[in-house]
């Protein structure tokens, strides 16, 4: 057997995924790699780029990607509005997308806030009751929220979206309670820090910092987080569902 999750349960009939923020990083090798599976692929961002251009000429007709943003919330119900005219169902959602401002609360304004937990929380709620509505209607489905492990250690200048993060944990548990009857399962992923854009200001100290702390010595990659959302979405998970999995190189062990 590979050391390797299996791959998703790539589908004779192609099963559906939305994937909020696909354009870059972690959402960007999910993409990659539910399409190389055979998967149709939803996704939005705010703009799009080299990577969505040239997914949408791959694969026409199981690509699809629009511009929305997790700032306005009405959006997400209007996104999968389309994807259900579209592709029909929705079998996987991956609340990937998310915003991390760092500042300390003292002197964070409250517009500030309200925006870190509507694009980091309201949004990805809202994103999801619209998924699970449609879940319903097809025998089921698979719901993963990206969370972080900010929700899990305290971290300097990120309490607010190490907020929106937990409540995003404790959405997922309880979610997983509602919807274990319509054959739904809701998890999350606890990322420890991975190399992406978002990672991008990190210093050179910090990073050493980080990679002291770990365990494993080194970030991860979001090949490596993908792997962990992809075992989710395998037929080894079908039993899993109401579980914070963390992926971080035992930085909070
Ligand atoms: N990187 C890490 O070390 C780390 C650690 C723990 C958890 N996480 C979590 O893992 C997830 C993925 O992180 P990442 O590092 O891959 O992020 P990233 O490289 O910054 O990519 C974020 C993606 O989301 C989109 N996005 C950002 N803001 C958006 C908005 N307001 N509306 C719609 N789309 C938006 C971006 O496209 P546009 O900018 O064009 O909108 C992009 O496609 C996030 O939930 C993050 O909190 C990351």
């Amino acid at each position: 057997m590979s050391a390797l999750p299996e791959r998703s349960d790539g589908p004779a009939v192609p099963k559906v995924a939305v994937v909020s923020g696909g354009s870059r990083g972690l959402g960007r090798t999910l993409v990659e790699r539910l399409l190389a599976d055979g998967w149709r692929v939803a996704t939005f961002s705010r703009s799009a780029n080299a990577f969505t251009t040239a997914m949408t000429e791959e694969y026409p007709g199981s690509f699809h990607w629009e511009r929305a943003d997790l700032g306005e919330p009405d959006a997400m119900r209007v996104f999968v509005r389309t994807v259900g005219r579209l592709f029909g169902r929705v079998d996987l959602l991956v609340n990937n997308a998310g915003v991390l401002h760092q500042e300390l609360l003292l002197t964070t304004p409250p517009k500030q806030i309200d925006s870190l937990v509507t694009n980091n929380l309201t949004s990805p709620i809202l994103l999801t009751q619209a998924c699970a509505r449609l879940m319903t209607r097809h025998g089921g489905g698979n719901i993963i929220n990206i969370s972080s492990i900010n929700a899990i250690r305290g971290f300097r200048g990120v309490s607010v979206y190490a907020a929106a993060k937990a409540g995003l944990d404790g959405f997922s548990r309880s979610l997983a309670r509602e919807l274990g009857t319509f054959n739904i399962r809701v998890n999350s992923i606890v990322p420890g820090f991975f190399d992406s854009d978002m990672t991008a200001d990190v210093t050179e100290r910090n990073r050493e910092k980080i990679q002291h702390r770990t365990p494993l010595g080194r970030l991860g990659t979001a090949e490596e987080i993908a792997d962990a959302i992809l075992f989710l979405t395998s037929a080894r998970a079908h039993f899993v569902t109401g579980q914070s999995l963390v992926i971080d190189g035992g930085i909070t062990c």
